[in-house]
């Protein structure tokens, strides 16, 4: 039986650190209020003009590419996730395909959030099972620092989230018992609006209103993305904190036992949670509902806040280079996250 294992991990944030108490510049919050409401201590911002999600997104994948023992030229297909690419369109992985001088593979652009890596994952599972490909880049990286409202304003999301990228090569393996086992995936659209960045976008939801219904297209046409959207700050990700997390605790320990049933294992089984890093009141719910010790629970969102797509790998990427995911090690990754989407893998390190 083919299945398809991780042959490198790799990851990348950037140098910038700015703690909580440096976001006090910008707005009115406080260390106390952030650690104790998300555990967050600290995140990394993306140097402002050097870097971008495709060059930490480069940066993490030539180290997994590298810990496989393979080169870019080797890569058969790249599924990469992020929900900050550097243009609205084209997505990010024909310009990791283009940075790393890959063959002309395909390149394939994931837009599921939180849950992006591990649908990524999925993805790429698939295309290694039926034997389509040897070697896939499967990448998440995120550059929020660019697009959050750093006023008191959009605080509640803005001292969430941090920069930086994750990426593994995934492999082909007869191995018995080895690599993944089983990915999950589920949405519920009912909320897509209580976590989401509405523009820019072809939603039409403030034309709806009266005053705009003798607008021609062509005035309609220049509201894609109009100055009244900047000045009211509706060009930043806009969240229900309190909805979303209220969801993502029942949503996490489902998704987790939903792949532990499927392979007739219970959470003892576990050796390692990888949780989507969104926030460490969320993740302690998920280890306490499952009756995880913290052993079989990898946390690092207190030095790189929450990093969307990229949270998973570099968490994996973290707790396998700290010798806590080892040969054999039963590994699950769950993530919850705007869409609503949520979505886990099982897999045997
Ligand atoms: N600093 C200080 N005060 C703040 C801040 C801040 N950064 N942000 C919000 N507040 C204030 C609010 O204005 C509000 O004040 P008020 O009572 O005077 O109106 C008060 O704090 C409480 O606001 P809530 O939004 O109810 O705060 P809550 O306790 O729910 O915590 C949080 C907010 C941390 C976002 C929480 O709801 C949460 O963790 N939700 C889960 C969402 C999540 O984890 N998202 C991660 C990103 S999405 C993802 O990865 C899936």
């Amino acid at each position: 039986m083919i299945r398809s294992v991780i042959a490198g991990i790799g990851m990348y944030v950037p140098e910038q650190v700015v703690t909580n108490q440096d976001l006090l510049k910008y707005m009115d919050t406080s260390d106390a209020w952030i650690q104790e409401r998300t555990g967050i201590q600290e995140r990394r911002y993306a140097h402002r003009t050097q870097e971008t999600t495709t060059t930490m997104a480069v940066e993490a994948s030539r180290i997994a590419i590298e810990r496989a023992g393979i080169t870019p030229q080797d890569i058969d297909f790249i599924v990469f996730a992020t929900l900050s690419p550097d243009y609205y369109f084209p997505g990010c992985g024909v310009l990791l395909q283009r940075a790393m001088k890959m063959r002309e593979i395909g390149a394939l652009d994931v837009r599921n959030q939180c849950s992006g890596f591990v649908y990524a994952l999925s993805v790429a599972d698939q295309f290694i099972r039926t034997g389509t490909y040897k070697n896939i880049l499967v990448v998440g990286s995120e550059k929020h620092s660019f697009g959050l409202d750093f006023t008191t304003r959009g605080r509640n999301v803005s001292v969430i989230f941090g920069d930086g990228a994750g990426a593994v090569v995934l492999q082909p393996s007869t191995e018995e018992g080895r690599g993944i086992l089983s990915t999950h995936l589920h949405s519920d659209g009912d909320s897509a609006e209580i976590l989401a960045m509405y523009n820019p976008g072809t939603h039409a939801n403030h034309w709806k209103e009266e005053k705009y219904a003798d607008f021609d297209d062509a005035e309609i046409g220049q509201m894609f993305f109009s100055h009244a959207m900047i000045d009211n700050g509706q060009i930043y990700p806009y969240m229900d904190g309190p909805a979303v997390f209220k969801k993502a605790v029942i949503k996490f320990p489902e998704v987790i036992m939903e792949a532990l049933q499927a392979n007739n294992l219970g959470p003892a089984d576990i050796n390692m949670l990888i949780p989507h890093q969104a926030n460490l009141r969320i993740a302690q719910f998920v280890q306490q509902k499952l009756g995880l010790g913290d052993h079989q629970v990898y946390n690092n969102i207190q030095r790189y806040g929450n990093t969307t797509a990229a949270s998973v790998p570099i968490a994996l990427c973290e707790a396998w280079q700290e010798g806590r995911v080892k040969p054999g090690d039963l590994v699950c990754l769950a993530a919850f996250g705007s869409g609503f989407t949520w979505a886990s893998a099982l897999l045997r390190w």
